[in-house]
């Protein structure tokens, strides 16, 4: 064998290791001789015994030394954090709304992030690290994509950082014009792999493979429109392997995935009683009372009928493709049904994609297909006897904040901090109605089975016009049979100045210097909080925040702790008061325009 055959080897030996467009194609391998699935009742939901184990450790080994470099020993704040039995369970959702949602929970998460200096500096740093949950949903699924594929980096270099960032600025989905076709054809290498192994493909798989190329590893400007793998191959269930999840430093992640449904989003009452399901590095799971039933996710994507596999020598691996899991949780085309730009959007990006999934009828390519692990499993639960489940975004039934999970009663969540990008208003801020169909959907559909949430205001109105949109406030301050709810939203700078955060959903590109701007807004607003009737950030806020972080710590030991006299005073300042309404004339000069560039129309 001469030297130049040698090196052909060589280099046929690293293609074959290297990972390919079309290692997005699950693979058919033997069953294992563990169940693929476990079901539980409505009324005694249990935890995958993986997920306790990871919260008892969390919790045992590593965050109380993280509360101590959070709060010290409490005297800032008033209190002897010796004397507390317990840490509070504090739990993350960061909500969908695109890339908007996306830019602006990075610029909080720099906020809350203890390896940040100017955040600790600020008292808001050492949150994140306090935290056993992370939830995302849609745009906020990316967020969490980008930090738990990527071994959870600080956010300011996940997105714009050296390795290489999120590249927002090449549209997701029509890059630059020349290469386009490119791009497309890459992408319809990994939809074909798929679809050549027998899954039913659709947009939602082009959709997958466009989202890797940003917030999976492999991708940089100088390899965007070649053909290698852009994170084809990269799986959720990986998550469970990484050093960082292994030694426990990062919350445990759930991403929230809804069922479609046959109503038509631009005229009818959103229908809060379709599916909701989860998906954590070790199960698909769905915790309505209906069905109280999970699957093991490196396994999902195996056809099974009451449980166990219809075929025991063909169990499915790598259908958890983390594109396929986030591009789900944002899966928004079929919301686009019905109207005319909607249906010609759907269109061509059925034509981009081609066979097979360009003669799929519109209805059936906006959807997720996942085959459906709980056939013949829960009897009363209506997608019972079907083949597939058809998945879209996370948010679809209007909430858009993922405190699904969160409130699982089995999960035992005390706080919850509810980071909310949604474009509710005209200007595309939040008003507080993701919370309120939260809060319907728990008290209706989900009764025993989830913590409720505390009292609201009754309307979006109210919402608004108490300013509850323009500020962090806490919900259910004094409640003892809810979670505190510390809700954050995406709100225009405290200061006066124009706001880059308020984007469209729409918007699928951004230059550099745009997201810098939302980072560093988004950053700036958290570490602020308010002062009533000033532009000036409240200096008390960190302590104030780590007041409400800390609160159920102090009302559940035993005895009972008093709320120290700081405490008391923020949160006289920042919790919801039904008997003592704050108004939003006390956040004077807010700009509420867009002050970006004109939404780009994409293709
Ligand atoms: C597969 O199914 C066959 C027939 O039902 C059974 O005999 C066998 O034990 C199963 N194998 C595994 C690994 O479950
Ligand atoms: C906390 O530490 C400070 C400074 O070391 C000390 O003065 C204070 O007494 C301590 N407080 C508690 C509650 O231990
Ligand atoms: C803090 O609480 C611990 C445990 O209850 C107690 O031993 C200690 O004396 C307290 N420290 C102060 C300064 O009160
Ligand atoms: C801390 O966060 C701010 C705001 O996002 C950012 O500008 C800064 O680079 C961050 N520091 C580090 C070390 O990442
Ligand atoms: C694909 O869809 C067809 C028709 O809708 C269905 O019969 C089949 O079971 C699906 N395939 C898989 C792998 O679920
Ligand atoms: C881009 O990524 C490819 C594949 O990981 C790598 O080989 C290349 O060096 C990277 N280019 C730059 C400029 O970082
Ligand atoms: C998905 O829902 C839309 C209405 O929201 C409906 O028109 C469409 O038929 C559904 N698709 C499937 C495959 O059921
Ligand atoms: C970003 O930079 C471009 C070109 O230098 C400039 O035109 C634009 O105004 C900047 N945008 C922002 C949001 O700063
Ligand atoms: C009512 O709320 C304001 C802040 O909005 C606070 O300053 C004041 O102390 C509160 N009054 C009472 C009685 O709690
Ligand atoms: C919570 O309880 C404290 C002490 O009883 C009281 O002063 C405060 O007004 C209550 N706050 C709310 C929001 O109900």
């Amino acid at each position: 064998m001469g030297p130049s055959s040698l090196s052909f080897t060589i280099l046929l030996l690293l293609g074959t290791s290297t990972a390919s467009l079309s290692d997005y194609a699950p693979t058919l391998t033997a069953c294992p001789d563990t169940s693929l699935t476990r079901t539980f009742t409505a009324t005694s939901q249990a935890l995958n015994p993986s997920e306790s184990d990871f919260v008892a450790a969390r919790e045992g080994s590593v965050i109380p030394q993280n509360w101590q470099t959070w709060l010290g020993n409490g005297s800032d704040i008033g209190y002897n954090t010796t004397a507390f039995t317990s840490f509070a369970r504090v739990g993350l959702a960061f909500s969908g709304g695109g890339y908007r949602a996306s830019q602006f929970g990075a610029g909080v998460i720099s906020a809350f992030d203890g390896r940040n200096a100017t955040a600790v500096a600020a008292g808001t740093g050492g949150l994140l690290q306090v935290a056993t949950y992370f939830g995302g949903l849609s745009g906020g699924s990316w967020l969490t994509a980008g930090l738990y594929m990527n071994d959870f980096p600080m956010a300011q270099d996940m997105v714009l950082g050296s390795q290489p960032g999120w590249l927002l600025q090449e549209d997701l989905l029509d890059p630059d014009v020349l290469d386009t076709v490119q791009y497309y054809s890459a992408i319809d290498q990994s939809v074909d792999a798929k679809a050549q192994a027998g899954f039913n493909v659709t947009i939602a798989d082009g959709w997958a493979r466009a989202l890797s190329y940003h917030f999976l590893s492999g991708t940089n400007l100088s390899n965007f429109f070649d053909t290698s793998s852009h994170g084809a191959g990269q799986l959720w269930s990986q998550i469970a392997n990484a050093e960082f999840f292994t030694s426990h430093q990062a919350p445990f992640p759930l991403v929230v995935l809804d069922t479609n449904g046959t109503f038509d989003i631009t005229t009818e009452a959103i229908p809060l009683d379709l599916s909701v399901y989860e998906v954590s590095p070790f199960e698909f799971a769905s915790f309505d009372p209906d069905i109280s039933a999970a699957a093991e996710l490196s396994y999902i994507g195996t056809s099974l009928l009451g449980g166990v596999p219809v075929d025991n020598t063909s169990c499915v691996t790598g259908f958890d493709q983390a594109g396929f899991v986030i591009g789900t949780s944002s899966n928004i085309f079929a919301s686009l049904l019905g109207t005319e730009a909607g249906d010609a959007e759907i269109s061509l990006v059925q034509t981009l994609l081609g066979e097979p999934v360009e003669s799929l009828s519109p209805a059936n390519a906006a959807v997720s297909k996942w085959p459906n692990p709980f056939r013949g499993l829960a009897p009363s639960f209506v997608d019972s006897d079907d083949e597939e489940l058809e998945l879209i975004d996370g948010g679809s039934n209007g909430e858009n904040i993922p405190l699904n999970p969160l409130l699982v009663k089995a999960r035992e969540v005390d706080v919850i901090v509810a980071v909310d990008g949604s474009a509710d208003t005209d200007d595309n801020w939040p008003n507080g109605v993701s919370l309120l169909f939260s809060a319907e959907r728990l008290s209706t559909i989900l009764g025993d089975t989830h913590q409720q949430l505390p009292e609201l205001p009754s309307s979006t109105d109210d919402f608004v016009d108490q300013g509850l949109n323009q500020r962090p406030t806490f919900f259910g301050c004094n409640s003892t049979d809810t979670p505190l709810i510390i809700y954050v939203p995406n709100s225009p700078p405290l200061t006066g100045d124009a706001p880059y955060t308020n984007a469209p959903t729409t918007q699928l590109q951004f230059e550099v210097n745009e997201t810098q701007n939302i980072l560093d807004q988004a950053y700036a607003n958290t570490i602020g909080g308010f002062v009533p009737n000033a532009n000036t950030p409240d200096p008390n806020w960190g302590r104030c925040l780590q007041c409400a972080a800390v609160d159920r710590s102090r009302s559940k030991a035993s005895p009972t702790i008093e709320r120290s006299a700081f405490c008391a005073t923020c949160f006289s300042q920042y919790c919801y008061d039904p008997s003592n309404l704050s108004s939003s004339s006390e956040l004077p000069n807010r700009k509420l325009t867009y002050a970006g560039p004109a939404a780009s129309l994409s293709l």
